[in-house]
């Protein structure tokens, strides 16, 4: 033990009787810290992504207190530090174009610091990934600490999940007699207590990722935000930081290829969002995991939905949590995990979920009967996504699966929002809505505008579902029969940028196939005459991401983060 204690990195920084040393610990000194702090105790730093603009994180500086104890109980010594914290519902143009310069904010900051463990206080969709990406290419003890959903939202009787109710407000503006207070009503209801997303969206899947992966401490992921156990796994979060520092557990060390795995099987069994595909290549990339598209399709799609929430089924976070939450999953999906892979507290999956036990059979489905065979998502391929694309079949209309249509294009999303409600509009549900320019390079950030509103007079007329077609992503709230993804993206010359008004589209996912039914020599030919979008900007970070965004199959990070550069500074400030 005394032999890792003199190893500890900050020590470098704190532990010298010298200038350095006085420089290192006097400033720090101004915010009343006593002599043994700075003697052989592991530094934690607590990498913060509460914000005010950032409403699912707003609880967490109330976190940052509860880890502190939890960090001095075990002897350790916390500071907290704040990071680019990315907030979903009002970041334009997407939260997403910031996600790879907020992992650069929390990567630079660990390092710099004389930090010897990390804690990651997350909740909505990109605070998760940023903070995981970041981490993992400085590679020190890291723990996560997911600020848990938002309790369920009650309106009127009924229930109403965060996300899922906004893909239904259009229709019921349009179709029902839901006036402005009515709206007003619901807003507040759909949003009553602290916490992220309380459907099965983003935010509810980055947390049982990194659940799954072993980042957190068991059952994490499902507790609300306002639940007591919850401020309980903050506390032992803190605790076990410092254990972990002083065991020398790394993210390496739990980020093996079988835990990368293990989440997308869970994912699967879980209805997560299709944006978890994007977010668990781009943290595979950090930590050097060769993880593929293919994999997600290979290992997830013959696994069984278990988990009955929105926006695939009926149920909220609050319930899955009630129902005994992934532990629960986690057992029933014995025979397909790895449960031999390494967690946050020393122990391995199987060995920490070994004791679940499910309460609500409707929530949380046994493996026996499932609510569906398959549950994962599927990768096609075909002509029009050479690098592939991703479909979400629980949250599709069979019949639609297979499916030929002709392609109404709309080229840009102003394009689509101008002409979709137009009553001239050439389109019936047969129709394959075709969306390009919102790929990572094209919008720029891949926005979440891929499940596009249907028009409103085939809306009016009963329409509940279409294919629709695009190079962005969906909200993990959205559902629909939606193609998402789409490789290489339109602005970067894929083969949907040729796509033209009336041609002839085949989607056959049970073949996995997406296919433009336009002959080659026609497609060289618009290939020949096609001219490369302008980018939004010349300068900035924007115009960074724009040059070096890897696309949307390997995960969307920029191509010169990928990888990682390790904890060590040789060179001191002084
Ligand atoms: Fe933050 Fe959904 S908007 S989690
Ligand atoms: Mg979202």
């Amino acid at each position: 033990m005394s032999e890792k204690k003199k190893n500890l990195r900050s020590q470098d920084w704190f532990g010298g009787m010298n200038k350095r040393g006085f420089i290192h610990r006097s400033w720090l000194r101004n915010q009343g810290y006593p002599t043994d702090l700075f003697q052989n105790r592991p530094v934690i730093g607590i990498c913060n992504t509460w914000s005010e603009l950032t409403p699912c994180n707003g609880h967490l500086r109330e976190f940052a207190e509860i880890v502190k104890k939890g960090v001095l109980e075990a002897g350790g010594f916390p500071l907290e530090f704040p990071v680019t914290s990315l907030g979903e519902t009002l970041m334009r143009p997407t939260a997403m174009l910031f996600r790879n310069l907020a992992s650069m904010d929390v990567e630079e900051s660990i390092r710099a610091n004389p930090l010897d463990g990390v804690v990651l206080l997350t909740g909505c969709d990109k605070t998760t990934p940023s903070t995981v990406m970041g981490a993992c290419s400085v590679d020190l003890p890291t723990i996560v600490v997911p600020g848990g959903p938002m309790l369920n939202g009650k309106f009127r009787g009924g229930e109403i999940g965060s996300g899922t109710f906004v893909w239904q407000i259009k229709e019921k503006v349009k179709n029902d007699d839901f006036q402005e207070e009515d709206l007003l009503e619901a807003e507040i209801c759909a949003a009553r207590s602290s916490g992220h997303c309380m459907t099965m969206g983003t935010a509810s899947t980055m947390a049982c990722m990194v659940e799954t992966l072993g980042l957190t401490l068991p059952g994490a992921a499902a507790i609300p935000a306002v639940d007591a156990r919850k401020k309980v796994l903050a506390r032992m979060s803190g605790r076990r930081i410092v254990e972990m520092v002083r065991e020398d557990i790394k993210l390496s060390d739990i980020l093996t290829r079988q835990a990368f795995e293990n989440a997308i099987i869970t994912n699967a069994a879980v209805g997560g969002s299709t944006n978890f595909i994007i977010h668990l290549q781009a943290i595979a990339g950090r930590i050097g995991a060769d993880l593929k598209l293919e994999d997600f399709d290979r290992l997830g799609s013959k696994i069984p939905l278990l988990v009955n929430l929105k926006p695939s089924g009926e149920y909220l976070m609050e319930d899955f949590f009630y129902a005994g939450g992934l532990p629960v999953v986690f057992k029933e999906l014995e025979k397909h995990l790895h449960l031999d892979t390494i967690t946050v507290n020393g122990k391995t999956l199987g060995e920490n979920n070994r004791k679940a036990e499910c309460y609500n059979r409707k929530v949380i489905a046994s493996i026996d009967e499932p609510l569906l065979k398959e549950g994962g998502i599927a990768v096609l391929k075909g002509n029009l996504c050479e690098n592939g694309a991703v479909i979400k079949p629980s949250a599709a209309s069979p019949k639609l699966m297979q499916h030929e249509g002709r392609a109404v294009v709309f080229e840009s999303i102003e394009d689509y929002h101008q002409r979709i409600d137009h009553p001239d509009l050439d389109i019936d549900e047969n129709s394959i809505m075709v969306l390009k320019g919102v790929g990572p390079q094209g919008y720029p950030g891949m926005a979440e505008v891929g499940n596009m509103d249907l028009p409103e007079k085939l809306i009016k007329k009963g329409v509940k579902d279409m294919v629709r077609l695009s190079d962005g992503r969906m909200s993990g709230t959205a559902y629909g029969t939606v193609v998402l993804h789409i490789s290489p993206e339109s602005a970067a010359g894929g083969v949907l940028a040729l796509v033209q008004n009336g041609d002839r589209i085949q989607l056959d996912v049970k073949n996995r196939r997406l296919q433009l039914l336009v002959d080659d020599d026609e497609l060289a030919r618009r290939k020949a005459a096609w001219v490369k979008p302008t980018p939004a900007t010349e300068r900035g970070y924007v115009n960074l991401y724009i040059n070096h965004v890897q696309q949307a199959d390997k995960g969307a990070d920029l191509d010169f983060l990928v990888g990682n550069s390790g904890a060590d500074v040789t060179r001191d400030a002084h």
